[in-house]
């Protein structure tokens, strides 16, 4: 018999999500592949065999009789290197304050831009390794971070640099977004910063990243400047993601479509042509109900609408000091709670389709051979319980490469 390193055996429910390895849509999303009474035999950081009464010698046997075990969430949208925090300005949110008001008057990302510049490189370090342990505690294995609080070039280099450093020695997988297009710097023209971003910034971070970024919405970047960075990362190889339509429609989702996006996230306000344009280009579209819920928004991204038209959705944290939240347990349980979406497809948007939107999904995001070994083991009976017993931490173990860490 062979030998293995790790048997995680007698999974009440396996949630598998095996199946084609791209970005399901539409029904595809219901369907989770789930193994009653599951195992899945582990070797060298990888998955090597998934199935029912797997017969293996074992260095490690884990028991998850009534328990439930997932692929470890994937969170493809986070701001996670910044300095301070913003607690303050709950007492302005409640006061009927909106978010671009307190970004008018200086606060918002101007103050984390601030603190985060001041910040050495250590400190961002050191802050951002305690919001990954706790993500990890919450089911994350593998996670996406932005640049977007230096707003010039020694400071987006420095966060891209500390989002490297952490990819190194922290358990969690770190995918790197460029995004110095976050917002438009005090004492600089729009567009003097748009050719900042493109001749100075770009090509001094073309290998710290894989994705380049930008905030298009109104009062910040419009539709055209959004397209002239986005096609000139594509030029230095940095494939384009988009914050688009999150407080004013401008066409973003459009745009989306037409640069060729991997995903384009919020999507709160978008129409439904630039929808449909998604959809045709396989555009995914990443919610983060934890934006609207943290402004105390009523209204949240059309998810049924967005699913029946055919977009691939994933769901995501936004985690950034104006929405501090680390759990993707909780990003399911808004997304059945306040989107309508089934847990089934919540769970889809958390796992396979979010790895798609970073592109790890050949690595993660699936419990499948071939696969890395990343999954958490819930202390619940069925995956139904995730979105059901809220406000608790369900993961009991997270497995990252095959280790329990
Ligand atoms: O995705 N909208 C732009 N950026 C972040 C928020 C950043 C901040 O407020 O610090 C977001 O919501
Ligand atoms: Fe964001």
């Amino acid at each position: 018999m062979e030998t293995v390193d790790l048997l995680v055996e007698n999974a009440n429910e396996l949630v598998t999500l095996k199946g084609p390895n791209r970005p399901r849509r539409k029904d595809e999303m219901n369907h989770l592949s789930i193994i009653k009474n599951g195992c899945i035999a582990v070797k060298d950081g990888g998955i090597v065999d998934v199935g029912k009464n797997l017969k293996y010698k074992a260095k490690k046997i884990i028991d998850a009789s009534n328990k439930t075990v997932l692929p470890g969430f994937v969170d493809p949208h986070t701001h996670l290197v910044f300095a301070g925090s913003r607690e303050f300005e709950l007492d302005m949110k409640l006061k009927g304050y909106s978010y671009m008001d307190i970004l008018k008057r200086g606060g918002g990302i101007f103050y984390t831009v601030d603190k985060t510049r001041k910040a050495a490189m250590d400190e961002l370090v050191s802050q951002s390794s305690l919001r990954l342990d706790r993500m990890l505690r919450y089911g994350t294995t593998s996670c996406e971070a932005k640049s977007g609080y230096g707003l010039d070039v020694e400071s987006e280099i420095k966060i891209l640099k500390v989002q490297e450093k952490l990819n190194k020695f922290h358990p969690v997988d770190i995918v790197s977004t460029f995004l110095g297009a976050h917002a438009i710097p005090k004492k600089i023209s729009a567009d003097k910063y748009v050719d900042m971003v493109i001749d100075e910034m770009m090509p001094q971070v073309k290998d710290l990243a894989v994705f380049c970024d930008v905030f298009c919405e109104e009062g910040v970047f419009t539709v055209e400047q959004s397209k002239k960075i986005l096609e000139a990362g594509k030029k230095h190889d940095l494939m384009p993601k988009i914050h688009a339509d999150e407080i004013v429609d401008t066409g973003g989702a459009g745009l989306a479509a037409e640069v060729g996006a991997i995903s384009a996230d919020h999507l709160l306000m978008s129409n439904t042509k630039g929808l449909k344009k998604m959809a045709n280009n396989g555009v995914i579209g990443v919610m983060l109900p934890g934006t609207p819920f943290s402004l105390m928004m009523k209204n949240y991204a059309d998810a049924r609408k967005m699913i029946d038209i055919g977009v691939p959705v994933a769901l995501a944290t936004d985690l950034n000091p104006n929405c501090y939240v680390e759990s993707m347990q909780f990003m399911i349980q808004m997304g059945c709670f306040n989107m309508h979406m089934t847990p089934a497809e919540a769970i889809c948007a958390a796992t396979l389709n979010a790895a798609c939107a970073i592109g790890m999904n050949d690595k993660v995001g699936s419990l499948e051979k071939g696969k890395q070994a990343d999954m958490t083991i819930m202390d619940c009976p069925n995956h139904l319980h995730i979105p059901y017993h809220f406000g608790v931490n369900l993961v009991e173990t997270v497995i990252k490469k095959g280790k329990i860490v």
